[in-house]
């Protein structure tokens, strides 16, 4: 298993390309599904989650052509010849779960695993099954699998959801498509990969408006052909590494930042005294802070446009840093603190209080090995690194490899000293 080992101390300086959105590449690798007809989708991140969804789809009859390191990739849905998606593809990603709905829409029937709890939380998918249900899934669980049936066709329902949910909103919206008649979604999510879903099955022929907003309609189709779409910038990569350079201290431009997406958090920094130059149509995000000390500043993460709960870990590192006291509550995950105690071996004041953490920022963090527990928690860890006095090492590195593309090279390109190293070369 990899480690990093991260010399901390250094500013950051320079320029970070961000990459696309491995939350919306993953649904829009699905909507392949929905189609006899190829889509390529360009700007896709080469990610341990994208290639292991692409081996889903595989073995579902999708022909995959994606060159290993390409930002290109093509999916050919010609010709499916499974409906079942085993529990090993979808226990390890929740995402998988989302095929489902379409090969229902594209075959009548379909058998796919539950994907059960993960790190963060029991994460169920009622609302999921209960937009299928809706369109007129017949739907059993057996042996933790799903199995469902639609005989007579899907079609167009009303599906009020009693939260948002970005994986059910995602799920309903892709499924609806070909459902007869009109699908409307209340109490949707407004995640910004929710729009650019829309945007790619719109291009294939789909009728979709208001993605973005609480109210989605879709007007089923018969139909959907082939597109080429470009995945839209991470959001949450750039955020990232936004707070990688408010810790570490220096002068960081985000390239090809999705900065409209990203608001609620350029408030946080610039509330924590980080100065922040954001340029929507150039697409840059540009991080300074030299020498000033960080402000504590106090956080809820919330649905889309609110803090993102993907975000939440990142910015308990560099309050870990700030003058003061910071609250951070997290709203949207129950389990979602994991990452506090390992913080906390950095040198970290954290207390954890239910839902919430009280964050008392120290003077200087202390390198010392830790552990990466889940995806966003495994960030934190390096952003902490970054700025902790001697080499911190971060062990079980496969959670960063599953959503952060070739994280060390970029950090590095701008003076970060970060070294993968095997178990063996310890
Ligand atoms: C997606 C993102 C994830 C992000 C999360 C919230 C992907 C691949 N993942 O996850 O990175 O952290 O949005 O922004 O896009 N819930 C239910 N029943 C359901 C579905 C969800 O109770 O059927 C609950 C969840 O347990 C959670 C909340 O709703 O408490 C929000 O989850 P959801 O928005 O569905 O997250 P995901 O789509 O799984």
């Amino acid at each position: 298993m990899d480690k990093l080992h991260i010399k901390g101390g250094a500013h950051l300086n320079g320029r970070i390309p961000v990459s696309g959105a491995k939350n919306s590449a993953l649904k829009l690798m699905v909507a392949c599904l929905l189609t006899d007809e190829p889509i390529t989708l360009t700007n896709m991140p080469n990610l341990a989650d994208t290639r292991f969804l692409a081996q889903l789809l595989e073995t579902l009859g999708v022909e995959v052509y994606w060159p290993k390191g390409d930002s290109t990739c093509h999916l050919n849905g010609a010709e499916l010849k499974s409906t079942i998606a085993p529990y090993d593809q979808v226990r390890k990603m929740r995402a998988s779960f989302n095929v489902l709905g379409p090969l229902i829409a594209r075959s009548g029937h379909a058998t796919v695993s539950l994907p059960g709890g993960c790190a963060i939380g029991a994460r169920p998918v009622d609302l999921h099954l209960q937009a299928l249900e809706a369109m007129g899934a017949d739907l059993r669980v057996e042996q933790g699998y799903v199995k469902a049936a639609a005989i007579h066709g899907l079609k167009g329902a009303h599906v009020n959801f009693a939260m948002p949910s970005v994986g059910a909103t995602e799920h309903a919206m892709l499924t609806a498509t070909l459902a007869q008649g009109e699908t409307v979604l209340e109490n949707a999510a407004r995640e910004p990969e929710i729009e650019d879903l829309a945007v790619c099955l719109n291009s294939m022929g789909a009728k979709i408006t208001g993605a973005g907003t609480s109210k989605i309609r879709i007007e089923g189709v018969e139909k959907l052909s082939g597109t080429t779409h470009s995945v839209m910038p991470d959001r949450i990569e750039a955020g990232t590494y936004a707070m990688a350079a408010a810790a570490a201290g220096g002068d960081v431009t985000l390239e090809g930042a999705p900065v409209a997406a990203l608001g609620a958090m350029i408030g946080k920094l610039r509330e924590a005294g980080v100065t922040v130059e954001a340029d929507e149509a150039a697409a840059t995000l540009r991080i300074i802070r030299n020498g000033s000390r960080l402000k504590s500043v106090s956080v809820s993460t919330q649905p889309h446009p609110g803090f993102p709960t993907d975000l939440q870990a990142q910015f308990m590192a560099l309050m870990s840093l700030a003058d003061g006291t910071s609250i951070i509550r997290e709203t949207i995950f129950e389990n979602r603190f994991m990452h506090a105690p390992e913080l906390s071996r950095l040198g970290a004041d954290i207390t954890v209080r239910g839902q919430e953490a009280v964050v008392k920022g120290v003077p200087q963090l202390t390198a010392a090995p830790v552990m990466a527990t889940d995806l966003r928690a495994s960030v934190s860890l390096v952003i902490a690194g970054l700025a902790a006095e001697g080499e911190t090492v971060v062990n079980r590195i496969y959670h960063l490899d599953r959503g952060f593309e070739r994280l060390e090279a970029k950090l590095n390109a701008c003076g970060a000293s970060i070294e993968r190293r095997s178990e063996d070369e310890d």
